[in-house]
């Protein structure tokens, strides 16, 4: 059996790859310093997994902290979810950015390999691309952050291209998510980040819970079909699908690996506000506030090459991510 380190596998990407990883026959450990998440995920992952996971609560940059595990667990691949994702955020504090996001990842593969472990799979961002550019966006379009969080995922692209080119024994995925939204279809993980991100759906929901009066729709005078912003969501359960398949091919082929996991389609903010009140029966107004700073009217995939390379296309539609993002939101009013 293989033993898979997820660094940030309590976040929400990564409790969800935690729980496929242990159903698909992995063991795991999951490493976070519960910055954006909780402990509490813990049992509901072992209870979806059907097993235990090896639980460490400390920080990537922590060197001796992960000698300690590498020394003591077999560990075969790393997956590193761990990072700050707040776009906003980081034009406020860059340096905590780069720290975190980058000297984290170094301190990390630094410590892989001392340990002798050279399969890695990052968690990238559509963010690396200059987002003004023709949609949709193939691995070879042009790179071009435009905020710190972005940078900070493109210079650990470089880096880990730059390793594997010094050492083609490292196999290594950069995956490129664009807007990954939904919950386990059991409703028993979801977001729940500490605090509410700026994200579209997590705000849907809080609209469509009551506990804001309206959703602000950031423009309707975009060049798009309505007006409003046109993005790639994916449910999170095609992303971590993804990171499945990914897994497999890392241990047949020795070329680094970068994909998009988008769906190809894109979908508008209203477009999305309206499957979210069809599927969920629960009405969601809105308002048109100004548009949001940094924002592009549209941004999609083409995710040709991840059906090419690891056989994986996105299955779930908006109307899914729509009720497991409800189930999964609804039932936190439960608790
Ligand atoms: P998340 O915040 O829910 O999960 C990240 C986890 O990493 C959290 O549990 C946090 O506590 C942990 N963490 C952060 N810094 C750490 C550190 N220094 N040491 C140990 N743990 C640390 O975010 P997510 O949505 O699950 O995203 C996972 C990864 O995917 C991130 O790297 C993010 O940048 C990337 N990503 C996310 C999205 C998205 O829209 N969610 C899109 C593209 C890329
Ligand atoms: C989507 C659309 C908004 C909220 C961000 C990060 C990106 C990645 C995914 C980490 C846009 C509109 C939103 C609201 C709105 N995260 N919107 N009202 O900005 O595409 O991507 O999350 O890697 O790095 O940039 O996602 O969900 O914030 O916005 O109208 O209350 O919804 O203007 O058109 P975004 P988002």
């Amino acid at each position: 059996m293989q033993h898979v380190l997820l660094t940030g596998g309590a976040g929400y990407i990564g409790s969800h790859a935690a729980a496929a990883l242990l159903q698909a026959g992995y063991s795991i450990t999951i490493l976070d310093n519960l910055h954006n998440s909780s402990r509490s995920v813990r049992p509901a992952i072992e209870a979806l997994g059907g097993r235990p996971v090896d639980w460490i609560e400390a920080d990537i940059r922590d060197e001796s902290a992960l000698d300690r595990l590498l020394a003591q667990t077999p560990v075969d691949a790393v997956i590193h979810f761990a990072g700050l994702k707040a776009v906003g955020e980081s034009v406020a504090h860059p340096l905590r950015y780069y720290d975190n996001n980058v000297s984290g990842t170094l301190t990390l593969c630094q410590a892989m390999a001392r340990a002798g472990i050279q399969t890695l799979i990052f968690s990238s961002s559509a963010t690396v691309y200059d987002l003004g550019q023709k949609m949709p966006l193939r691995e070879e379009s042009a790179l071009g952050p435009s905020h710190p969080y972005g940078w900070s995922k493109f210079m650990v692209e470089q880096i880990l291209l730059d390793l594997y080119r010094s050492d083609p024994t490292w196999r290594i995925a950069l995956l490129r998510y664009f807007n990954p939204v939904g919950a386990h279809p059991s409703g028993r993980i979801g977001e729940r980040p500490n605090g509410i991100p700026n994200n579209l759906m997590p705000h849907i929901c809080e609209v469509a819970r009551g506990r804001l009066p309206y959703l602000t729709v950031h423009g309707n005078d975009y060049p798009t079909r309505d007006g409003t912003g046109i993005r790639d969501y994916l449910h999170v359960m095609d992303l971590v699908e993804g990171h499945l398949a990914a897994l497999r091919y890392l241990t047949t082929s020795a070329a680094p690996l970068v994909l998009n996991l988008g769906t190809g389609q894109g979908t508008s903010v209203l477009e999305m506000v309206n499957v979210f009140s069809e599927v969920t029966n629960r009405s969601v107004p809105v308002r048109v506030g100004p548009r949001r700073p940094g924002d592009q009217a549209a941004c999609w995939a083409d995710p040709g090459r991840a059906r090419t390379l690891i056989n994986w296309q996105a299955r779930y539609d908006t109307a899914a991510m729509c009720r497991d993002a409800w189930c999964w939101a609804s039932r936190e009013e439960t608790g």
